[in-house]
């Protein structure tokens, strides 16, 4: 049986290099987050947008949900691999950085298929629930203390062979060291658990960047 492969500082830098095609939007959206300072760090990394934009792309998926707006880099990936008629519904409970996530969204003509809503994700998601919405693929990325209830929710939100896919399931490492237990880390481990036990759902854990978390309802 093959072995996973020790993720070491060189393979960082080479799958940064080789695993990512370079992309003059894309780094100028990075470059643009990057001087907002720390908050930049919430930013998904480029090889995951890529990685988005593909799971779009072969599961046909029509209608997606995103919890976690920001600077909009995942949103980008995912409209763009959206057909024309998709479409993206993307929360956040703050507006702070949505006029940047929206001239990076219309210089890459992807805005018609982008909805933005202002919104706590825990209400926005149960009052979809309410009101019978569907999705094909929901992308998780707020914060992490409710990522028990986003996953609860999505898994009310999304069909039969519907997509849920979680970031930050790696937590920096943190979640494969006994000596962390704050709160934070705590709650992703314990996710972690509980959806390689939850029978309702397929997945698989990618350590592609700080981890995510690929789930298929049954
Ligand atoms: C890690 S960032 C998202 C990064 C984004 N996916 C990207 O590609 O750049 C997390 C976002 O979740 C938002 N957020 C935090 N708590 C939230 C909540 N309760 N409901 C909705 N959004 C929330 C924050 O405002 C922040 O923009």
């Amino acid at each position: 049986m093959s072995t996973q492969t020790e993720i070491n500082k060189n393979i960082v830098q080479y799958l940064q290099k080789v695993g990512y095609r370079d992309d003059k939007i894309i780094n100028d959206l990075a470059h643009e987050t990057s001087k907002l300072g720390s908050v930049s760090q919430m930013q998904i990394a480029k090889e995951q947008g890529q990685f988005l934009e593909i799971i779009t792309k072969i599961s046909n998926a029509n209608s997606c949900l995103e919890i976690g707006r920001f600077t909009g880099m995942s949103t980008l990936f995912i409209a763009r691999g959206l057909s024309e008629k998709g479409k993206i519904i993307s929360i956040d409970n703050s507006d702070e950085f949505l006029s940047l996530a929206k001239k990076y969204w219309d210089m890459d003509n992807v805005s018609a298929k982008i909805e933005s809503i202002i919104g706590d994700g825990i209400e926005v998601m149960q009052s979809m629930i309410d009101r019978q919405h569907s999705f094909d693929l929901i992308f998780i990325d707020a914060d992490k203390k409710n990522y028990p209830n986003y996953y609860e929710l999505s898994l009310n939100l999304i069909p039969s062979n519907g997509i849920i896919i979680i970031d930050n399931m790696l937590w920096h490492g943190d979640v494969a060291n006994e000596n962390k237990n704050d709160s934070q880390t705590n709650t992703i481990r314990d996710l972690n658990l509980k959806i390689q036990n939850d029978n309702r759902v397929e997945f698989s854990l990618l350590p592609l960047s700080d981890g995510l978390s690929f789930i298929r309802k049954k």
